[in-house]
């Protein structure tokens, strides 16, 4: 399979990237710029691939709502140029596609109703994948870590968590927001097994269970040997604000009648991720600085969540 991968360095395009090996045509922003024909042009003409993995989005959540511009620019139109070139494109969406208002998980039936500047621009990419690709796979998932983190925030949720405990900082995390944090190594396989059995249309890949982040921000301490008191706090929308949905949880009723396998818990998981990446023994001047709060109203300590998606 010779796939070209946009946004190659980010989490989940560096995973992919290593589990494709040579067959990997891995271009980061700096290399490809989604938003430009002629790059997109140029790079196709380069790989002839036979499948497109689009990794690259504009998801930062609070800079989606003052800058809708560049979200649609490079969350929809983008998503259109990609699918336009007349190879099979696989594109990665977001459980926000949702409201999250009701308490049942969502399948991949369900009927979106997306809260937010982000999320409308990742709904409108779907329809653009699935109305201008050819044999398009969408794949929702949610609240994604890997190995090489998440540049633009300074590490992804996890490593942030761990470098403010270092740090010294009190932990204070919303608990009514439920979702499958997701490993983007897991997501990665399963994303080529979805490939290798040419599933199309809309799957839900996330990892299996559900928790808040407060579960799962104490589910990282613990894994991580470190004994911290977590302060459960509650959801803040501010008006005008970005509105993340309570339940972010993720059914995969057409993903299993595809016959594909499900993730491992979200909790397994996170304990591999954290071994694997060195983090129950790195020494608190080796982890990421934690990010401006003052700046990241997404992370103010009454309402730490995470705020790329
Ligand atoms: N992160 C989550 O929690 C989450 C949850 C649900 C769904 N998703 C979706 O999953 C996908 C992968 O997310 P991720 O966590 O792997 O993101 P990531 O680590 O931020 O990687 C995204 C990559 O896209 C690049 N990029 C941004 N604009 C680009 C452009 N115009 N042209 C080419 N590349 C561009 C970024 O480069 P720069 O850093 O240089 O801008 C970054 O390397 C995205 O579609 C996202 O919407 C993510």
């Amino acid at each position: 399979m010779r796939a070209l991968i946009t946004g190659a360095a980010g989490q989940l395009g560096t995973d992919l990237v290593a589990l494709l090996g040579d067959q990997a045509h891995a271009y980061s922003h700096s290399e490809l710029d989604i938003s430009s024909d002629s790059a997109v042009a140029r790079a196709f003409a380069e790989t002839e691939p036979e499948v497109v993995i689009n990794c690259a989005a504009f998801h930062n959540l609070d800079v989606c709502e003052r800058e809708p511009a560049n979200a649609f620019a490079i969350n929809v139109e983008a998503v259109r140029r990609l699918a336009g070139q007349g190879v099979p494109l696989v594109h990665v969406s977001t459980n926000y596609v949702f409201d999250g208002r009701r308490p049942e998980p969502y399948g991949e039936d369900d009927l979106p109703a997306p809260r937010s500047i982000y999320a409308v621009s990742k709904l409108a990419g779907e329809y653009a994948a699935l109305a201008y690709g050819r044999n398009a796979l969408v794949v929702r998932t949610a609240g994604l870590y890997g190995l090489s983190g998440n540049a633009s925030k300074g590490g992804n949720f996890v490593q942030r968590v761990l470098a403010r405990v270092r740090a010294g900082s009190e932990l204070s995390v919303v608990d009514d927001q439920r979702l499958q944090p997701t490993y983007t190594a897991d997501l990665a396989s399963a994303i080529l097994e979805a490939i290798e059995a040419k599933a199309q249309g809309i799957i839900h890949l996330t990892a299996g269970g559900a928790c808040s982040w407060w579960e799962f921000t104490r589910a990282i301490m613990s894994h991580a040997g470190l004994e911290v008191e977590v302060v459960r706090a509650k959801t803040v929308n501010a008006p005008g604000g970005v509105d993340r949905p309570l339940n972010g949880v993720l059914a995969r009723p057409r993903a299993d009648s595809l016959g594909l396998s499900p993730l491992r818990s979200w909790d397994e998981a996170l304990a591999d991720y954290i071994d694997t990446a060195g983090l129950a023994r790195a020494p608190a001047s080796q982890g990421p600085q934690p990010t401006d709060q003052a700046a990241d109203p997404a992370s103010r300590p009454r309402q730490l969540t995470d705020s790329t998606q």
